[in-house]
């Protein structure tokens, strides 16, 4: 996928074959500026204020969310977009940093949307005498079945994903995506790491995993050839482990980097507490904010689409502060947005 000519390398980007929260709704990147601004509060609004936009895309997230600040708050930020893909001709915001890593001493908003999922992981399953094996793969999409999984393979199976020894089944080891998340928040000074992914957690794993391909809008085999995406679904919960470092000894996270565990929403109670309403705004506000109450009708649909059960609202926020006592979901994720309009 990252490879010469390889999927993601194309000018037409993620967008151009499948539809992220980013795509379907301006909503959304309004939304992530609201929180910004939240986090800016928290943070006593500091000179600089950065927002890290993880897996930019062609910056379509950190450019939506540029516009949407307040012109108080835009003067103080320093925006970065973090991919592996070349910058786009046409993204000439000199405001947008272009960038192929995480910068170190983040104060603010890192935002990583639908990147964990395209971190790669292998991919294990259950031979005919129960023994976990990694599955080879040839660019004709070709599998067989090579050695048993072993080391942080192994262990991160034991942890989080433990299979039987009934044959077929399939598992997704994450360490790879733990270990991205937690450098990812690692470069944070104070603010507030997001992921968001379609994800599963411990006790709900799906049997024979998730790995999928895409390509023009539609599923396709994965196949490892740079003609689609290959992504699988996100063990969130141990990304939430991995990056908030303090663990008790029961394995439950006691501390996150900065003495604040981590929390995990889901994309609907995340985006409601936010202000992103899929329901027909109160009558009463067309009286006493018109502007504010016709904004809100015509953006109940795209709204209800961000926030459906069974489509984007299910996918997972986790949540990690770093450094500032603020509580999460209170204080970041509720709606007071009303007031904020007024
Ligand atoms: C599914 S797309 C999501 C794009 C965008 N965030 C959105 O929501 O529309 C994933 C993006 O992450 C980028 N990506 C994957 N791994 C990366 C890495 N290690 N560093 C920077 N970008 C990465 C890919 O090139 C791709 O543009």
């Amino acid at each position: 996928m990252y490879g010469p000519g390889g999927f993601y390398l194309r000018p037409e980007g993620p967008g151009g074959h499948f539809r992220t929260s980013v795509h379907a709704s301006g909503l959304f990147a309004e939304a992530v500026a609201r929180l910004l601004c939240r986090v800016d509060t928290a943070l006593g609004r500091p000179p600089r204020l950065d927002f890290v936009d993880v897996g930019a895309g062609r910056g379509e997230l950190v450019t939506g969310v540029l516009a949407a600040l307040p012109a108080e708050v835009a003067t103080r930020v320093r925006a970065y977009a973090v991919e592996r893909a070349a910058r786009p001709a046409d993204l000439d915001d000199p405001r947008i940093e272009w960038t192929g890593g995480v910068p170190d001493g983040v104060t603010g908003l890192l935002f990583a949307n639908e990147w964990l999922d395209n971190v790669p992981v292998d991919v294990v399953e259950v031979d005919p005498s129960g023994v976990p094996r990694r599955v080879l793969v040839r660019a004709d999409g070709t599998e067989s079945l090579g050695d048993p999984a072993t080391g942080p393979d192994a262990r991160w199976l034991a942890r989080w994903w433990p299979l039987s020894d009934e044959p077929g089944l399939r598992a997704e080891p994450g360490a790879p995506r733990d270990a991205a998340w937690a450098a990812a928040v690692g470069r944070l000074t104070r603010g507030l790491a997001v992921a968001v992914d379609y994800g599963h957690a411990r006790g709900d794993r799906p049997a024979f995993g998730t790995l999928t391909g895409f390509r023009e809008g539609r599923e396709c085999r994965a196949v490892p050839d740079g003609t689609c995406d290959i992504t699988a679904h996100v063990a969130l919960d141990a990304c939430a482990e991995a990056g908030a470092g303090v663990v008790d000894g029961a394995g439950a996270v006691v501390e996150g980097a900065a003495g604040v565990a981590p929390r995990l929403l889901t994309q609907r109670d995340a985006l409601r507490g936010l202000g992103v309403r899929g329901s027909r705004p109160p009558l009463a506000l067309a009286s006493s904010n018109p502007v504010g109450y016709l904004r809100r009708l015509s953006g109940a649909g795209e709204a209800a689409e961000l926030t459906a059960t069974g489509g984007l609202g299910d996918f997972g926020w986790l949540v990690q502060p770093v450094g500032v006592g603020i509580g999460v979901p209170a204080g970041l994720f509720v709606d007071v947005t009303d007031d904020e309009e007024q």
